[in-house]
């Protein structure tokens, strides 16, 4: 049985820039092709998203201290600011909501200072290494999450 409501989707720097930007390592999707298709699969789930994407921390800070007012779960790609940032960390901490974190990429197979995400501890899972699929399957975890889904 849904239980539908509003799902707050984040998306952190540079990800506006997908499609173009290194496509061997984030593909070839642009954000509104993602956007869209997450769109279709939490329709299909009877959840709405509210979608934004900044290039700035404490703007991502905003936009989840509103997700409090009345969003029921975040799905989130805080991209660089993942690895560094305690800002978005005590955000997702504050308004203790359910939070999936998402990469495009296999952040493990890359640079060590992307292995450790600041972020993580404050997320109910994280998703990495499926391109946009990412998104996907962490969307569908998100809903399960919410729906009460037995694991
Ligand atoms: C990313 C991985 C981060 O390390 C990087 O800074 C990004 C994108 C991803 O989706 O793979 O900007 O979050």
């Amino acid at each position: 049985m849904a239980t539908g409501g509003t799902l707050l989707v984040l998306h952190g720097p540079n990800l506006n820039l997908l499609g173009r930007r290194e496509p061997a390592l984030y593909g070839t999707s642009t954000l509104a092709e993602i956007d869209a298709e997450l769109m279709t699969r939490a329709r299909a789930r009877n959840f709405s998203l509210q979608i934004h994407q900044s290039n700035r921390e404490g703007e991502l800070v905003d936009f989840i201290q509103a997700a409090e007012k009345g969003a029921r779960g975040i799905l989130i790609n805080a991209a660089g600011y993942s690895h560094t940032s305690i800002a978005i960390y005590d955000a997702l901490k504050a308004v203790a909501l359910p939070a999936v974190e998402v990469h495009l990429s296999n952040v493990y197979a890359r640079e060590t200072f992307r292995h450790h995400s600041q972020i993580a501890g404050a997320c109910i899972g994280a998703i990495c290494g499926f391109g946009a699929a990412s998104y996907y399957l962490g969307l569908t975890a998100l809903c399960d999450a919410l729906d009460g889904a037995k694991t």
